[in-house]
């Protein structure tokens, strides 16, 4: 393939519904800004574009919690997280918004120019209106009970308990969450991209790389997981897909009679990348055409992987349809990334918020980008631990990258004044070759890995010149040879501080602030990356300035307040979203026929992921329950345990199993749930009160 004229770049729009936390950097962020800036290094013509999703129900939800309107909610986040990107230096060219006028603009052109090509069909279906509220509900304002694990709060597109997929028909006894009424069904007419069409040329440029018969990128490149996500989509079989919505938030439908219709968000959102390019453009002097209709542009979404099958196959269909537009080459997703154990929640307050990071560790952007990047999700989930964050500072950033660039320093300076001294006349060992062969292999190899989306390599690559730099000072010990060989001495200095010129340019793209530092001490400008490896300007004779030291220790005491703060801050947002319900009568409590049974035999069932099938002593008979605590007890550890039962509510279908009664667990503000097993010995049977 030939070498691209330009790259356009795409960081996902985050919904501007909340603060940013370390998930979404390590995500889509972190990644995408280390490609843009390697490749800026690289002298390479680079757009990269993001901005703030400003539409669907992740908004109006938001501000409805908060009451607040849409508009308000967007205005004030689109600014928090305008900022904080800045602040961590995620080097966007652009970041705009998706509620402008220019995106208005976009999004309706281009959906007029689909409608005009006959991309889409009209159909009509009942769907779920709130006649207090006069609206149309969206899927995530419907709860109802799950029809698969009867969990009575599953959302109209989602239950989270058993975790299906569900449509709002689905559901058992639906009320909107406006009014806590039942909705009613009502006709509506929407425009659907009938996706089923598109299933043999997107199933073609997915699974080869191919498009009309050609080669377009190729597929080994794109990640295993992505892939196996978008063929999974395409072999289930692909469906039409409604592109509009009826709600009052949203870019509305450009079509008359179309009033109180607004276009889909995962339409808009896409567009955004689209629009932002040309408000950028416009700022720039730039042609927006030239980056999104040229083929010789190299076009990268930088996305999480809940966002893959938007990126991969929708966008991708209307990009087509509307004709002129590139296609990505690649879709690097990343996975999520964990935090203490448990899934980042916004909602639980379950997080590391970076705003807030910012103010408990100023001036310390570096060292969160070094850890989130050493343990970026790139191919499975991966965790995110504060003393793990506290290990890897302290050992690898102080201890290697830290100590090396010190060293360099303060022995130029105290031997040298800071002159980069001459090598003339040494003539060079095996440890000296060694060293800087070591340094230049990592350095060609830390680009190598980014240019694959490998980026944790990549940085490792970046510290092995660091290592590679304090291996030949151990071994060369220049302190104890100054007075004795000064010629040597000279020649190792030398060496070490182009090692440190070559770090400051591998850094650039993972922690931009120490690379600053760096290249302010060394008194060099920011250098193209392909020029570093022949270093022309760290030559002898040339001065360098002086470093701070570059990375701090991270006491256990500060480790210890993130923690403790993530949990009080936790707590206190579930019990304000889950307050004490309202007074029962003692004779209802009454019904309730509690009992302690003790399990006789457990085993998953079979194609769920949450799910045990339990058989039950209670004493009078053994029966059979149900219960969704797979993710928190192995089949294995519950035989034998004497847990608390509800005995008589009614029986119920799961999954084609009668279960009867239910196991009543504990379950704390992260989640987890326990069982309550007796203080005292209590047998099966024994009643509750
Ligand atoms: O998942 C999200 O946060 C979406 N707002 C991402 C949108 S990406 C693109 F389509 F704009
Ligand atoms: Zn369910």
């Amino acid at each position: 393939m030939n070498e691209p004229a330009r790259y356009l770049l795409t960081a996902a729009l985050p919904y501007a519904n909340g603060p940013l936390h370390i998930g979404h950097i390590a995500g889509a962020y972190l990644p995408a800004d280390i490609y843009a800036r390697y490749l800026r290094a690289r002298g390479k013509d680079v757009a990269f574009i993001s901005g703030s999703d400003e539409h669907g129900a992740a908004i109006t939800l938001r501000a409805r919690k908060d009451g607040k309107t849409p508009r308000e909610i967007v205005d004030a986040y689109h600014a928090l997280m305008r900022d904080t990107f800045r602040d961590f230096g995620i080097s966007f060219d652009i970041y705009h918004r998706t509620s402008s006028p220019e995106h208005y603009r976009t999004s309706q052109d281009i959906f007029l120019r689909l409608l005009e090509k006959g991309a889409f069909t009209t159909e009509t279906s009942q769907q779920y209106f709130d006649e207090e509220a006069g609206q149309f509900l969206a899927d995530r304002y419907i709860t109802g009970e799950c029809p698969k694990c009867h969990n009575e709060k599953a959302y109209g597109d989602q239950c989270e308990k058993c975790g299906s997929s569900l449509s709002p028909l689905e559901l058992i006894n639906p009320k909107s969450t406006l009014s806590g009424n039942t909705p009613v069904l009502r006709e509506t007419s929407h425009w659907y991209l009938p996706m089923e069409h598109h299933s043999n040329w997107i199933g073609d440029y997915i699974s080869k790389g191919a498009l009309d018969g050609k080669s377009h990128h190729d597929p080994r490149q794109w990640k295993a997981h992505v892939l196996g996500q978008c063929m999974s989509w395409i072999d289930g079989g692909l469906h039409a897909r409604a592109m509009t919505r009826d709600l009052d938030w949203g870019v509305p439908v450009p079509v008359e009679g179309a009033g109180g219709k607004v276009l889909y968000v995962w339409l808009d959102a896409p567009i955004g990348y689209i629009t932002n390019t040309k408000v950028w453009a416009d700022q720039n002097g730039k042609n927006w055409e030239d980056y999104w209709k040229r083929d010789d542009t190299h076009l990268v979404h930088f996305i999480g992987k809940d966002n893959i099958v938007f990126h991969c196959i929708i966008f991708p269909i209307i990009l087509r349809e509307h004709g002129d537009f590139v296609l990505p080459v690649n879709v690097p997703a990343n996975e999520f990334m964990n935090l203490e154990g448990e899934k980042i929640s916004t909602s639980r307050n379950w997080a590391v918020w970076l705003h807030e990071y910012l103010l408990d560790f100023p001036g310390r952007q570096d060292e969160m980008r070094y850890v989130l990047c050493s343990i970026m999700p790139e191919q499975k989930d991966s965790e995110f631990t504060w003393s793990d964050f506290r290990e890897r500072v302290n050992n690898e950033l102080a201890d290697i990258l830290g100590n090396f660039v010190n060293r360099v320093f303060v022995l130029t300076h105290k031997y040298y004044e800071g002159t980069i001294p001459s090598s003339d006349g040494y003539e060079q060992g095996d440890a000296d070759r060694r060293a800087m062969a070591e340094a230049l292999a990592a350095f060609e190899a830390c680009g190598l890995k980014i240019g694959q989306y490998r980026f944790r390599e990549a940085l490792a690559e970046a510290m092995n010149i660091a290592r590679a730099g304090n291996k030949y000072l151990t071994e060369t010990e220049p302190w104890k040879l100054q007075k004795t060989d000064p010629i040597r001495t000279a020649a190792i200095l030398f060496q070490c501080v182009r090692m440190t010129g070559l770090l400051a340019t591998a850094l650039e793209p993972f922690l931009p602030y120490t690379a600053a530092r760096l290249r302010e001490g060394l008194g060099t400008e920011q250098r193209n990356w392909d020029a570093s490896a022949h270093d022309l300007v760290l030559r002898p004779g040339h001065k360098i300035g002086h470093v701070p030291i570059l990375f701090e220790k991270i006491t256990e005491e500060q480790i210890a307040t993130q923690v403790e703060k993530l949990h009080r801050s936790n707590e206190s947002a579930v019990r304000a979203a889950n307050p004490i319900r309202e007074a029962i009568a003692f004779e209802d409590f009454q019904k309730l026929d509690l009992r302690v049974v003790r399990v006789v035999s457990a085993e998953p069932v079979p194609k769920t992921r949450k799910l045990l099938k339990l058989v039950v002593d209670t004493g009078v008979d053994q029966r059979t329950v149900i219960s969704g605590i797979a993710e928190h007890y192995t089949p294995e550890e519950l035989p034998g345990k004497h847990v608390l039962y509800l005995a008589n509510l009614a029986p119920r279908e799961i999954k084609g199993i009668t279960s009867q009664g239910m196991i009543l667990m504990g379950e704390n503000a992260s989640g987890r749930l326990a069982a309550l097993v007796p203080e005292r010995p209590l047998g099966p049977g024994d009643e509750v009160r």
